[in-house]
């Protein structure tokens, strides 16, 4: 199954904090957009929230156990901004901060390489209360919690990530308001997206003064591919209009090309750039990370809203968020971006698939369809090798079941299923699959 893995791949599992630590109001944490956003009524699907989640806050020792045993070489966690600062900006709280210093030492005597995501969607609901990432001092806070994390933690973790999916971030919980804060406004929304990239540009420089040379500093995109749902010319059209919502939007002006015009005409508005601020968003990153999960096949939608494309359903298997199984995408979004923007080096950051899971009587999870997934997508990356894609490495989502945003805790994505009653752990026969495809690697290598 996989011929092109350079000898040094990285294999890991990924989480995110809100989605599994619970304890939102242990130690000095403050609240996050998400806290907020969760008692909306009908903001998250059966009221579900992540005041407890996976309660890794208190098992986090025995969870890191579980990443041991599928015997993993890396693992990608989120640090919550609320709990290391939780005024947003000022004064560090050392009890938050010394959760995550405690999780590295325990990953680095066991062997495993912690990668770092600094953002991933937790925003202090104090900085929200001043204006959030449409305000522009958001950036400048962002950079300054980067640089406290790396300050503490940089003298054992390599391997960090700004911001994760600015596109989730700005998109969708600024414009079509389904996540934190729950806005749909379109200047706002291209607001938060520059700043957020902003805020990844100057946390990258952050990271780097507050760690050294030794950081390799990235962020992680989820782009995918835009195919049109016909041969109308209207629909060729909204294609390239999703792409550019979609990919070129953060594409390049990570990569030093500006925000694409094309964009800022569908739009009608101009992000909010100053003087350098592209330099900056341009900063050498060392990595990029790839989040995929689907393709998109879409169609004219005039009535908006921008980029006024809808995805439409097509024929064949599709997960249980509704997401078709399309590996042919990731190698095809992952040879595009090679060819078109040519990162250092590439990590898948996230991939994976909800299913509905059925525990059988003697407690054990035969999820199949999760295990077919998996290897489909382990040929499409050993195809982006073949075709000379710098791939270094590959991370499942997920660890664990896990708070699956506004779609609860129904949608289970975990390679470890979480029985939220008694928060028991249990292995799935694809974690037990995994395992096994990273000990032949190992032993093939
Ligand atoms: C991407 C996000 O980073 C993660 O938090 C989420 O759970 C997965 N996609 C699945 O939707």
């Amino acid at each position: 199954m996989l011929h092109h893995l350079p000898q040094d791949f990285v294999w890991g599992v990924a989480t995110a904090a809100y989605q599994i630590e619970g304890a939102v109001d242990v130690d000095g944490r403050s609240p996050s957009i998400w806290d907020t956003f969760g008692r909306v009524p009908g903001a998250i699907a059966n009221g579900d929230t992540g005041d407890v989640a996976c309660d890794h806050y208190h098992r986090w020792s025995s969870d890191l156990g579980l990443v041991r045993e599928l015997g993993v070489d890396a693992y990608r966690f989120s640090v919550a901004w609320p709990r290391v600062i939780p005024t947003g900006t000022g004064a560090v709280n050392p009890k938050g901060l010394a959760f995550y210093d405690r999780l590295v030492d325990e990953l680095l005597g066991a062997g495993i390489r912690p990668f770092v995501t600094l953002y991933h969607w937790d925003l202090p609901q104090v900085l929200q209360d001043k204006g959030g990432w449409p305000a522009r001092h958001t950036a400048e806070a962002f950079a300054d919690y980067a640089g406290a994390v790396a300050g503490a933690l940089g003298d054992r973790v390599t391997d960090w990530t700004t911001v994760n999916e600015p596109l989730c971030v700005a998109w969708i919980g600024h414009l079509e308001g389904t996540m934190a804060p729950g806005l749909r406004d379109l200047h706002r929304a291209i607001d938060a997206s520059h700043h957020v990239l902003l805020g990844h540009g100057l946390a990258t420089q952050a990271i780097r003064a507050a760690a050294g040379a030794r950081a390799n500093v990235g962020i992680v995109v989820n782009p995918s591919p835009a195919e049109p749902a016909t041969d109308r010319p209207e629909d060729a059209a909204a294609a390239l209009r999703a792409d550019g919502h979609t990919n070129r939007w953060w594409l390049d002006p990570l990569y030093g090309r500006g925000y694409p015009r094309d964009m800022v005409e569908t739009y009608g508005y101009e992000p909010p750039v100053l003087d350098g601020d592209l330099e900056t968003i341009a900063t050498p990153t060392d990595y990029l990370g790839v989040n995929y999960y689907f393709r998109a096949v879409v169609a004219d939608d005039p009535s908006g809203p921008a980029p006024y494309a809808k995805q439409v359903e097509v024929p064949g298997r599709h997960t249980a968020m509704g997401w078709e199984v399309s590996p042919g995408g990731l190698t095809g979004i992952l040879t595009r971006i090679a060819a078109d923007y040519a990162p250092a080096r590439i990590y898948v950051t996230e991939q994976g698939s909800a299913w509905p899971d059925v525990v059988e009587p003697d407690g054990s999870i035969a999820d199949q369809d999760r295990i077919d997934y998996l290897e489909q997508h382990l040929v499409a990356i050993d195809a982006a090798l073949e075709a000379g894609v710098p791939l270094s490495g590959y991370f499942v989502w997920s660890l664990l079941d896990n708070l699956e945003w506004a779609y609860g805790y129904d949608k289970r994505f975990g390679l470890v299923h979480v029985d939220y009653a008694t928060q028991r752990r249990t292995m799935k026969a694809s974690g037990r699959r995994y395992a096994e495809i990273v000990r032949e690697y190992r032993a093939a290598r």
